[in-house]
């Protein structure tokens, strides 16, 4: 009884801790990924970064449905560290019906893309990600990118600035790069903010940052 009281407190601290730092209303969209080993580094990125959720088209059906068969799958768990335990995953069969399911939920997309796609299209560093009360980022296929649906169902594409010879970023890197610069805007929105429209204001923001583990 004392073996196991020990560790199952401390995770439990370690959870009622971050609930106040995660980003409410912000999912992250993989669409059509190919490698199983991406989409479970996307799932820890999401987990690190105080993501709220992953949605995963997956038309060739690589995931299971069930979200519990999911956490554990060895496959994923083990590229996730087991973040795929404590992350909220749903797979969905096409990108029209993630779509159809974000709308209703009245979340606006955002496309990420090496390349000027779209209506929209820009830097990373220029977005305010704060203007939407409920936000999904899109992040495309390995080898294909973004689908041509999804830029034309979404209202802008974020690029990362690329420096070098090559084309793009890995998914699982564009996503961690992305990730951590959306949720820290929306981070240091909703410590100031109580509510999405800037009515109440806190009279002492909230923390944006939890102190690294001893
Ligand atoms: C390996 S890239 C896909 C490369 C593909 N040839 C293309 O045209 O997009 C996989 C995904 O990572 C994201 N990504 C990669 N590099 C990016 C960058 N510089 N800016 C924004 N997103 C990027 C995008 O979501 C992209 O669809």
């Amino acid at each position: 009884m004392e073996e196991t009281a020990g560790p199952k407190k401390s995770v439990r601290r370690r959870a009622d801790a971050i609930k106040a730092f995660r980003c409410k209303n912000l999912i992250a969209v993989l669409e059509n990924p190919n490698d199983m080993k991406n989409v479970g580094t996307v799932i820890r990125n999401v987990n690190a970064l105080g993501v709220e959720k992953v949605y995963v088209v997956d038309p060739r059906r690589s995931l299971a449905d069930d979200w519990q068969e999911l956490r554990t799958r060895k496959g994923i768990s083990d590229t996730s560290v087991s973040a795929v335990k404590w992350t909220f995953v749903k797979r969905f069969d096409s990108t029209d019906e993630c779509f159809d399911h974000l709308e209703k939920l009245h979340f606006r997309s955002i496309v990420t893309s090496p390349h000027v796609k779209g209506k929209t299209s820009i830097f990373l560093h220029e977005g305010d990600y704060t203007t939407h009360a409920k936000l999904a980022v899109w992040f495309g296929s390995e080898a294909t990118g973004i689908s041509d649906r999804a830029i034309e169902r979404a209202e802008t594409c974020v690029t990362i600035p690329m420096f070098g010879m090559i084309e793009s970023l890995n998914l699982g890197t564009s996503s961690g790069i992305v990730l951590y610069e959306i949720a820290k805007q929306r981070r240091d929105y909703q410590a100031r903010f109580r509510w999405r429209d800037q009515r109440g204001e806190r009279s002492t923001p909230l923390p944006t940052v939890i102190g690294p583990r001893a």
